[in-house]
C-alpha cells in the first residue's frame, strides 16, 4: 500500500512567530552540535541519531507537540523513533534515485516523517514519490511534517534554485497492529 499525509504547520503551531521560533532554533542547535556526514555528495547531512534516549528523540526540540502528535496519533506507545537524519541538498545537486528507506525485516515495520524546517517546492529540491506509477511533487510549508508509508518508492529533487531545503528524515518502528491502524488513516482523499 503506498498512502502519505501531509500535516499543515498550522497542524502544530498557534502562529507563524511560534513556528519560526522553533525552526530558527532547532536549526542553531543543529549547527552548533552535531558535525557533517559527508555521506552524500550532493546534500549537507547531520546524522541525529545520538538525540535519540530510550527510543524517543527530544522531539521538543523539532516543535512542541510533535510528541504528543504522534503518540495520540499511533495511539500506542509502542512507537520508538529509530533514526533521524538532517538533509539540506546543495544548488544544483541533491538529486537521489528513487529508492525505498526500509525494506521490512524480521516483522518491524516502519513510517518516515520528514519535518520540514523550509518550504518545500518544486525548485528547492523537493520530494517526489511514486503514486500509482506516477512521479508526485510534494509541496508543502515550513513547519509541517509529512508522514509516509517506509515502502513508499521516493526521493529527493534536484535543487534548482538553490533556495534552502533543510528537513529532518525521521524513522518510527511501529508494530504490525499499528501500522495497520496508521495505513488506514493516511490513506489518500
Ligand atoms: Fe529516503
Amino acid at each position: 500500500m503506498e498512502t502519505y499525509k501531509v500535516f499543515d504547520w498550522k497542524f502544530f503551531f498557534h502562529n507563524e512567530q511560534e513556528k519560526n521560533k522553533y525552526i530558527t532554533e532547532l536549526k542553531g542547535y543543529i549547527n552548533n552540535n552535531y558535525s557533517e556526514l559527508h555521506d552524500q555528495p550532493g546534500a549537507i547531512r547531520y546524522n541525529l541519531d545520538n538525540a535519540i534516549h530510550g527510543g524517543y528523540f527530544d522531539l521538543f526540540l523539532l516543535n512542541p507537540h510533535l510528541n504528543d502528535f504522534l503518540l495520540n496519533y499511533f495511539k500506542s506507545t509502542s512507537v520508538f523513533i529509530k533514526f533521524l537524519r538532517y538533509r539540506n541538498p546543495l544548488h544544483l545537486a541533491g538529486e537521489q534515485e528513487l529508492h525505498f528507506d526500509w525494506i521490512v525485516k524480521d516483522g518491524e515495520i516502519r513510517m518516515e516523517m520528514f519535518v520540514l524546517l523550509d518550504d518545500m517546492d518544486l525548485y528547492n529540491g523537493g520530494l517526489v514519490i511514486m503514486q500509482n506509477e506516477k512521479l508526485k511533487p510534494i509541496e508543502a510549508e515550513a513547519g509541517s511534517c509529512i508522514l509516509m508509508d517506509s515502502s513508499i518508492l521516493h526521493g529527493g529533487s534536484k535543487n534548482k534554485n538553490g533556495k534552502s531545503r533543510a528537513l529532518i528524515d525521521i524513522h518510527i518502528g511501529v508494530t504490525p497492529e499499528v501500522n495497520e491502524q496508521c495505513l488506514k488513516r493516511i490513506k489518500l482523499k
